[in-house]
């Protein structure tokens, strides 16, 4: 794979989050001179770590920790200054410092107090299956606002401050309103306090906000080289993901240019990361989860436990429908196939090439939620491999059945895995040609 040769270039999850993107986007951060991030906010966690040392960014794109790269947050992120703020000093602590190479589109929804109360009160009343496991992080709640646009705030609103005093004044009379009708003791809410507390964020970060929109312009017009980072996963998207169960933004290929803010032909090509196995958190269906002791074991090996959260992932065999569904509706040519070295040590893995359901075979991935919790996975089995793999680092001194593995995910995919990782770390990544 020639990633001098990507051109603009996004990287996407093909499940439901946690893929490794993180780990992606910063090995091809080398090859672009902007990293955009575009949707969600602090709901995303993704992982870097470059020579032993862990980093976990929850808003900066995490092509931040290349010095010399420019990080551009567009207009499509729900963004929560109180965490951007954090995390901006924490890698000014860690001697990276970002003035003059972050940029914030004046755009972005402000992820307010209230967001957050409500994201976590909703959560604690709803039960069953109306529960969506969320983050906590008032994603859901924020986005709500922004389409219903009279409750909404924007950070090019923060600096006009007496008309921002009104409308919070507005807004939080309404939200008080609303959660004493449906929450038990919800906390008060003072909006001269938050009024006060978001006009200095808005001061605090006032060097970093602009128009990221025509900065981008800017650049694709200089032939400067973007990488766009998409966050969470395909299977998450609000409007192509697994419904309800889903996050509150697009975060398919699809979501690219609306929330970048480009042309849909800016972007040249598409990476999809995928595990080498399946993980997902929080609430939905799940077709390959493992409640067994492979499922266990995968979770320990793999350490598969939230950045965000905490919460342990839920883990499953590499389901190659929901892969193939997500590749093709993204347009995805190259795939990364991370954590490879977790499977080490299973006599035989299973990979999931079709459903059946009510009696009938099923090769699509099914709109219905209802549905895709009843399909029972039909799995080819193959031959494990017992060699540690952290320190292979082409693709040919793979074991034979690691490599036949690979190989048979791009067949049932329908893309061409281009980079398999085999550990956290930066070096840790294998590049495939051909
Ligand atoms: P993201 O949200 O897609 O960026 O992924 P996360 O950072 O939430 O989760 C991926 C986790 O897997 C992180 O802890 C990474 O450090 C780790 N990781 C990434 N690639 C590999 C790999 O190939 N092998 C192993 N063992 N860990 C990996
Ligand atoms: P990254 O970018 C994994 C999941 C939550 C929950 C649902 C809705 O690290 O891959 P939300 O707080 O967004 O309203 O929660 O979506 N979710 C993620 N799962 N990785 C993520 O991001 C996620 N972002 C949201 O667990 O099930
Ligand atoms: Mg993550």
């Amino acid at each position: 794979m020639d990633l001098s040769n990507l051109g603009t270039t996004c990287v996407i999850g093909l499940f439901w989050g946690d893929e490794g993107k993180g780990k992606i986007v910063d090995v091809l951060t080398e090859y672009a001179d902007v990293v955009v991030r575009y949707n969600g906010g602090a709901n995303a966690g993704h992982t870097v770590v470059i020579e032993g040392e862990r980093f976990a960014l929850h808003l900066l794109p995490s092509g931040s920790l290349h010095g010399g790269k420019t990080g551009v947050i567009g207009p499509g992120v729900a963004l929560d200054p109180a965490v951007l703020l954090e995390e901006i000093d924490h890698l000014r602590g860690r001697g990276i410092d970002l003035t003059d190479r972050l940029k914030i589109s004046k755009r972005c929804h402000v992820v307010m107090p209230y967001h957050k109360a409500e994201d976590r009160l909703n959560e604690q009343v709803l039960t069953g299956k109306d529960k969506i496991g969320t983050t906590a992080r008032g994603i859901g709640p924020c986005y709500a606002d922004k389409m219903q646009r009279s409750s909404a705030v924007r950070f090019c609103d923060l600096f006009n401050p007496n008309e921002f005093r009104e409308r919070l004044g507005r807004i939080v009379r309404r939200k008080q309103a609303v959660f004493a009708a449906l929450y038990e003791n919800p906390e008060p809410l003072d909006a001269e306090a938050i009024a006060d507390q978001y006009l200095r964020y808005a001061d605090q970060l006032r060097n970093y906000l602009c128009d990221t929109t025509s900065y981008l312009q800017h650049c694709l017009q200089h032939g400067r080289k973007l990488l766009f980072e998409g966050a969470h996963g395909t299977l998450l998207d609000i409007d192509h993901g697994t419904y309800p169960y889903v996050t509150s933004s697009s975060s398919s290929a699809l979501g690219v240019p609306s929330g970048a803010g480009v042309p849909p032909s800016a972007v040249q090509s598409y990476v999809g990361v995928v595990k080498a196995y399946t993980t997902r958190v929080g609430q939905g269906p799940f077709p390959t989860e493992l409640f067994d002791e492979n499922g266990e074991r995968i979770r320990e090996r793999g350490h598969e436990y939230g950045t965000t959260t905490g919460r342990p992932r839920r883990c499953g065999w590499f389901d190659a429908v929901a892969g193939r569904y997500s590749v093709q509706m993204g347009g995805i040519g190259h795939v990364a196939v991370m954590h490879l070295d977790t499977l080490s040590g299973f006599d035989r893995l299973s990979i999931c090439t079709a459903y059946t359901v009510d009696g009938k075979r099923l090769d699509e991935f099914p709109a219905e939620v209802d549905v895709l919790e009843r399909v029972k996975p039909i799995y080819e089995s193959l031959p494990g491999w017992s060699e540690d793999l952290t320190s292979v680092r082409t693709f040919e001194d793979l074991p034979q059945a690691a490599r036949d593995y690979v190989l048979r995910i791009e067949e049932l995919i329908g893309a061409t895995v281009s980079i398999v990782s085999v550990g956290p770390e930066r070096s840790q990544t294998i590049f495939r040609n051909g």
